[in-house]
């Protein structure tokens, strides 16, 4: 008969469960048969057990059925928990019945494939050890930071994604024929995020960002999370300041509550506890300075890209943050360091271990002259931005914010070597499906 309650694979290693019958329902990890034993690892969301099933106990035609069940097939399993020094975590399930929900079909992926292959069936590939482990921690930042969020007061906003304004520079947007006019899918909330500023001060939004990116690296995807705050009343060093308790904050929880899926993915957690505020910090002219010592081939006003970014950090355990860019490398909506018009009030925070950027940071230019003098620099028509330029004409505050992506956080978080195995369905210039 069929139970109509089922029990957890984690119950099958309560200490007080040896002895006992559970009824478990799951997908079979792996399996094989001698000498008229079967044995199989069932997992189900809480973990995976060593299930035993017996031809004289199951029954010729039920062993027979069982045996055939494929890799990720799905099954139901009544048995008794014994001890087994043998099997994985101690203990068995010694099988007295097992359900066939659906035997499945020879599972496609296995080791020693190509990773084109595997990422056109990205759909099966996620059920892996690995994958499961990172969405769960990915599941942890996302809930960190939104504690995170509410101790500090920022409230949740919903911004919208399509819009008719491309906010980080044209060339980067994704154009979307929107009932016959361009439309854009959103780069950043942020002019958003600062209109909701005004009546709630401190506000933040979770969206996915877009950005039509040619760059085949493994730090860019073309869709990525993007958790960014908006502060008012708020400069640079509080901009700071508030970034490095948030990233501390998150990698003490994720430290806390993921240590298993962090030494799966090769990152002891003791690295994430380690992390501690104050970050250092330094400036684009100092970051430029050490680069030419280093034998870049890079001067005041040079990008830093990758290679750049990788040097400044690589022999770093602790976030770096360099301030102060020069104007034309950064966004129109920035503000011109007070007394040096050449910089902005901007950070990049860098990854430890050579990462690169994670979050990107800078105080709002409040003068509608400033912007539209930006704006006209980059080729955009100031006329789209007459909205944005009503936020600087109706009680306009000073005020700073920022962006994180979660990808990228995640990236160096679990060592991954990839952006995209960071996200189960990634988005890259060769591939938007499965
Ligand atoms: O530095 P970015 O472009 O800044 C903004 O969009 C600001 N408007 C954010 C704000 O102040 N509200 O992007 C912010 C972060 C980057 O630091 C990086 O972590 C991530 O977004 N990011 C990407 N992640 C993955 N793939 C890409 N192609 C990314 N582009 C940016
Ligand atoms: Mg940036």
């Amino acid at each position: 008969m069929t139970p109509t309650r089922f029990d957890s694979v984690a119950r099958a290693f309560d200490p007080d469960a040896e002895g006992s019958t559970v009824h478990l329902r799951g997908w079979v990890l792996r399996s094989r048969s001698s000498g008229g034993i079967l044995f199989l690892v069932l997992r189900d969301r809480t973990g995976f057990v060593q299930v035993t099933g017996r031809r004289d106990v199951l029954g010729d035609a039920a062993f027979d059925a069982a045996e055939h069940v494929q890799v990720e097939g799905s099954i139901e399993v009544d048995g008794a928990v014994a001890s087994d020094p043998r099997a994985p975590g101690g203990r068995e399930v010694r099988a007295t019945r097992i359900g066939i929900v659906d035997a499945g079909e020879p599972f496609p992926i296995f080791s020693e494939q190509t990773e084109e292959f595997r990422l056109d069936k990205r759909h099966l590939a996620i059920r892996s050890q690995e994958f499961v482990a990172t969405f769960r921690v990915k599941a942890e930042v996302l809930r960190a930071l939104r504690a995170f969020m509410e101790r500090e007061e920022v409230l949740e906003i919903t911004p919208p994604i399509i819009t008719g304004n491309a906010a980080e520079g044209g060339s980067e947007a994704f154009v979307i024929d929107y009932f016959g006019r361009p439309g854009y899918l959103g780069q950043t909330a942020q002019l958003y995020l600062e209109a909701m500023l005004a009546p709630h001060e401190r506000v933040y939004g979770v969206t996915y960002s877009f950005r039509a990116e040619k760059s085949r690296t493994p730090r860019h995807i073309t869709e990525f999370l993007h958790l960014e705050v908006e502060l008012a009343w708020c400069d640079l060093d509080g901009l700071l300041d508030f970034i490095e308790r948030m990233f501390a904050d998150v990698c003490h929880v994720v430290s806390e509550r993921c240590p298993k899926e962090l030494e799966l993915l090769g990152r002891p957690p003791a690295e994430l506890a380690a992390i501690s505020t104050p970050f250092p910090r330094i400036t684009y002219a100092q970051a430029i300075d050490r680069l030419e010592r280093e034998g870049f081939p890079v001067h005041w006003g040079s990008d830093l890209g990758s290679a750049e970014e990788r040097a400044l950090t690589i022999s770093e355990r602790a976030p770096l943050f360099v301030v102060r860019y020069p104007r034309e490398l950064k966004a129109f909506y920035m503000l011109q360091t007070p007394g040096d018009p050449k910089t902005v009030e901007a950070a990049d925070l860098l990854g430890p271990e050579g990462y690169g950027e994670i979050v990107g940071a800078s105080c709002r230019e409040t003068s509608i002259e400033h912007l539209i003098e930006r704006l006209r620099a980059i080729g955009a028509d100031p006329s789209a931005y007459e909205w944005y330029f009503d936020l600087r004409r109706h009680g306009n505050v000073p005020h700073a914010g920022f962006g994180i992506g979660i990808e990228r956080l995640l990236r160096w978080m679990l060592r991954r070597e990839h952006i995209r195995d960071t996200t189960p369905f990634p988005r890259t210039p060769s591939r938007h499906t499965p």
